[in-house]
């Protein structure tokens, strides 16, 4: 049975590196996540060929935000792909959260709150009246409420979401780093054991493991990291 609270983010457009990064990490590793990059090139067929690589759950990080009826249709034509996670947008509203959910009822609609490369003057600009801790609680909540059983945002909003939604919710969060791990282009990070201290359930990580290279080297990765929380 594998317990491991990491999503590994395969983000690469080349098929053949995701089924070798599937490969190596799949004895710990149970939830494997797609985004834009990979779908927008390769589709479904791609998917197929990942579930060809391991046996897994899969993140379809899709962030929809369109009008309700739109991302309503636009969830059901992943159906067919069955992903155990498919994202939104929070901000696309209640009546479109709520039209993704009844769409894919077996699916766990995500809602992404607020994105970390927003700054506190940048969602001013664009017409937030709050700061981004408390825009994300709000977001987190309304989805909650129109039937999201998940949930994506920073480590450093965790607890006060996980305060706000109670245990019922996933709470999925990327932003994560195992000490001694290079940045890279995360800035605000915590460690995995902080992140599922302060209420994450799940963890996104990518370059951490992908970068090791060698399968050996991030199986042990995948299997220290778990081992740590
Ligand atoms: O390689 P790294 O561990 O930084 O990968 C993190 C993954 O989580 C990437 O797929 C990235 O797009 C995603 N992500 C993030 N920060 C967010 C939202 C998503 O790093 N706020």
């Amino acid at each position: 049975m594998k317990n491991s609270p990491i999503i590994l983010a395969l983000d690469t457009p080349e098929i053949d590196l995701a089924r070798q990064w599937i490969r190596a990490t799949n004895e710990v590793i149970k939830v494997y996540k797609a985004g834009l990059e990979f779908f927008l090139a390769h589709g479904a067929e791609g998917i197929a060929k990942l579930r060809e690589a391991g046996d897994f759950d899969l993140f379809l990080d899709l962030k929809l935000h369109d009008i309700p009826n739109t991302v309503a249709s636009a969830a059901k034509s992943v159906h067919s792909i069955n992903p155990k996670f498919l994202t939104v947008h929070a901000s696309g509203g209640r009546d479109m959260v709520s039209a993704a959910v009844q769409a894919l009822p077996h699916v766990d609609i995500t809602a992404v709150t607020i994105l970390t490369s927003l700054s506190e003057e940048s969602l001013a600009e664009i017409g937030f009246g709050q700061s981004a801790l408390n825009s994300a609680v709000g977001l987190a909540k309304l989805s909650v409420e129109s039937g999201a059983r998940a949930i994506v945002c920073s480590p450093l909003e965790v607890s006060a979401i996980r305060s706000a939604v109670g245990n019922g919710p996933t709470i999925i969060t990327p932003g994560v780093r195992p000490a001694g791990s290079p940045l890279g282009d995360q800035t605000r990070v915590m460690t995995p054991r902080e992140a599922i201290a302060a209420g994450s359930t799940l963890l996104v990580i990518g370059r951490p493991i992908t970068s090791l290279g060698t399968p050996d080297l991030m199986l042990a990765k995948a299997r220290e990291i778990t081992d740590t929380i």
